[in-house]
């Protein structure tokens, strides 16, 4: 395994590689990934030295767990998995996160990944009621005196429900959308973690690609992508789709980013912005192809941006894009 550099996931004991991998693709909503391919893309990033999975249990209804699960079997070192719980809720809403049902979700992402113990659970952008309810956070703490689970935290859709988890103690990590095109993260989030010694888990750092630049006004993506489904927010929070940038916005602006990266490939440019963020632990963009895996872990290598990059860029947020999410996330 070659090396990358390995961060302290908040007070986990942990150590995570900067570049993981998101493994939505392996499970469902962006086009097929057959079995072949995701085995591909798992032994391509930990081959690589990734050393931090991050899916869920309803991606593919479980399909990225059992995936990860065979991919694990024949090796002898583990990344570290971090699985979320909580979309299962039928209804979805915060009555159904009781003691029983976090329980079941969670025995069932321990039976699809094949431990006893996982290693982080994350409460998968439940309703927001869920993030001040003491009941949760005390289910889950008790799952852990049990090592059903060794740590919990939480992935979140705004700001607002980021600072709100911070002030339970038990949280251990923080899963935002941070990217050159999602800054409000940077303002107060990020921050307050560092001081709670808190992790951060970037997602969706290339705005569902957008930031790779290869996308422009007539780029077609098949029905069962939420590139295509979710353009509107019609199945899921629309700020998961393109980071929230409304396409033919983000097409503009991912031109000017291809200009400021200058000869660098915009998608790994774009994971290194994130990674040297202070208070980031670790960015995990998704990967469709063995490709892009690579492409991904050579951020780790690349020099920290300039000063005029990074002043280039906050002014490319400022014209183009801030109107569009900054209050809204
Ligand atoms: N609510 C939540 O907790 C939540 C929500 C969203 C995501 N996540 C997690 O965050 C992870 C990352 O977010 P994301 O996958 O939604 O968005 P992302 O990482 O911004 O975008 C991933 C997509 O970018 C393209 N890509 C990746 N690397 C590339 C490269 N080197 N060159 C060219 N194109 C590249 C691929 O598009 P193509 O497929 O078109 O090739 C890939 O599917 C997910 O996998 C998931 O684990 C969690």
């Amino acid at each position: 395994m070659s090396s990358m550099e390995q961060r302290p996931l908040g007070r986990t004991g942990a150590d995570v590689s900067v570049i993981g991998l998101g493994t939505w693709q392996l499970g469902a909503d962006w086009g097929d990934v057959d079995d072949e391919a995701a085995a591909e893309i798992l032994d391509a990033a930990l081959d690589a030295g990734v050393t931090l999975l991050d899916t869920a249990d309803v991606y593919g209804d479980g399909r990225s767990e059992v995936r990860i699960r065979k991919a694990l079997a024949p090796r002898s070192e583990r990344p570290f998995v971090a699985t979320k719980a909580g979309r299962r809720a039928d209804p979805f809403e915060a009555a159904q996160y009781t003691p029983e049902n976090l329980r079941a979700w969670i025995d069932r992402s321990r039976r699809n990944l094949g431990v006893d113990t996982l290693d982080l659970v994350q409460l998968h952008c439940p309703p927001p009621a869920v993030y001040s309810d003491q009941r949760v956070y005390d289910s889950l703490d008790q799952l852990v005196q049990e090592q059903a689970i060794a740590a919990y935290g939480v992935s979140v859709e705004t700001v607002a429900e980021g600072l709100t988890a911070l002030q339970h103690p038990g949280v251990q990590s923080i899963q935002v959308i941070l990217n050159v095109f999602r800054r409000k993260p940077l303002e107060e989030l990020l921050p307050a973690a560092a001081r709670a010694g808190v992790g951060i888990l970037a997602r969706v750092p290339l705005a569902s690609g957008l930031l790779t630049g290869r996308f422009t006004e007539s780029t077609s993506f098949a029905p069962d992508d939420h590139r295509n489904f979710n353009r509107h927010g019609e199945a899921f929070d629309v700020g998961e789709t393109f980071a929230g940038v409304p396409y033919e916005v983000g097409v503009v602006a991912a031109r000017e980013f291809v200009d400021i990266a200058g000869g660098a490939v915009p998608s790994a440019f774009a994971l290194r912005w994130v990674i040297d963020q202070p208070g980031v632990t670790s960015v995990i963009p998704g990967a469709s192809t063995v490709g892009q895996v690579r492409g991904n872990v050579a951020a780790a290598d690349l020099p920290p941006l300039t000063g005029s990059q990074l002043s280039d860029l906050e002014r490319l947020y400022d014209e183009r894009i801030r109107a569009h999410v900054h209050d809204r996330w």
